[in-house]
């Protein structure tokens, strides 16, 4: 073994072990249009994504075909099956086998189906931490001034995957000593480049939703200052809301007088130290586009920093806290959830009762 797979891995081991259960973003709606077929290796998995001709629906099944083992990704999508390359059998989109080449009596066979629901041009999986097909305890995030059209879409960003385990961005909210140390300096928006003079003063906090189990929230008051001279005019309200095990959060900005910047951040992991990472933003029509560039080029600055750090951290099981940090336990005792398995369901969609 290389000395730098022996590095990640010893890092690998500080963290939890398993992908947690939660909402994934596992493919943008656009690469999946009726009749297309994609394969997904995330979550520790082989999976083939693909969307009926006639239903127009999406389903996420897993790979390899139960008859010898052939990836149906390699297959094509015909009605609204998709047929293995090798021998031509066809599943249906919850799974079942529904027809075999030149035979009438089929056997009761298939392959998982995983839940699926398509919001803000994202298709979303249910993943639970055992990896069988469980009801989702919840659904994805529904964002009332999204829906309304208040706010309009405005645009993606899609870098280079993060070699980072998911846990860190949930782990980041609660660091309240990082936002001055390491996000104080002002940076030109996309960039790690520094203004000279500039800061950033932020006025951290963190809650759990009182009602939604699967809920927390970083917020923020975030305001500039120059030669140590606080401006806090200049400020913005930041709400971070963090939806399961940081698969799936969102920000939203708030401007006085102009409106809302939304944001997706999702996470995906196609290893247990490496990400996929996707941000989406929506804004109200009344912040002109050079303000959404800024409020979220300033962010993937910011994030961009926080990235560097993650990549060659470990996980400290006991750290050594003192008062400037934030809820540590809180939140660790909030994440243990998505830790816990759920029953798994059967082939007709209920739950297998325990063995
Ligand atoms: S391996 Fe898929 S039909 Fe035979
Ligand atoms: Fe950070």
């Amino acid at each position: 073994m290389k000395q730098a797979d022996l590095y990640e891995l010893t890092r690998e081991e500080t963290y939890p072990s398993g992908y947690p259960s939660g909402w994934y973003h596992v493919l943008d709606l656009k690469e999946l249009p009726p009749g297309g077929v994609k394969e997904l290796q995330v979550l520790g998995k082989h999976l083939v994504a693909y969307r009926g001709r006639e239903s127009k629906q999406a389903a996420v099944l897993d790979a390899h075909c139960p008859h010898q083992g052939a990836n149906l990704a390699g297959g094509d999508v015909q009605g609204d099956c998709i047929r293995c390359p090798f021998h031509n059998w066809a599943f249906e989109a919850d799974g079942c086998l529904s027809s075999i080449p030149r035979l009438e009596k089929i056997p009761r066979a298939r392959t998982r189906s995983y839940p699926v629901r398509e919001h803000y041009g994202m298709l979303w999986m249910y993943h639970d931490v055992s990896g069988e097909v469980v009801e989702p305890p919840y659904e994805p995030p529904a964002i009332a001034d999204i829906d309304d059209g208040t706010l309009r879409f405005r645009g993606v960003y899609a870098p280079r995957d993060a070699k980072m385990h998911i846990s860190e961005f949930i782990e980041n909210s609660v660091d309240f000593q990082h936002f001055s140390q390491l996000h104080g300096g002002l940076t030109i928006p996309w960039t790690q480049i520094k203004i000279p003079g500039l800061r950033i003063v932020y006025e951290p906090g963190w809650e759990l939703d009182p009602e939604l189990e699967h809920v927390a929230y970083f917020l923020t008051y975030a305001y500039l200052s120059f030669r140590g001279k606080h401006y806090r005019k200049t400020g913005a309200s930041v709400r971070v809301t963090l939806f399961g095990p940081g698969s799936t959060v969102w920000f939203r900005f708030t401007l006085p007088e102009l409106g809302d910047i939304v944001m997706f951040q999702t996470h995906v992991p196609t290893a247990p130290l490496n990400q996929r990472v996707r941000f989406r933003y929506y804004a109200d029509r009344k912040i002109p586009r050079p303000l959404v560039w800024y409020v979220v080029g300033h962010w993937i600055s910011q994030w961009r920093a926080d990235v560097e750090i993650w990549e060659r951290k470990i996980m400290r099981p006991r750290p050594v806290l003192v008062s400037l940090d934030g809820p540590v336990h809180k939140m660790r005792r909030w994440v243990k959830q998505f830790y816990e398995t759920r029953p798994a369901l059967a082939a007709d969609g209920v739950a297998e009762l325990p063995r």
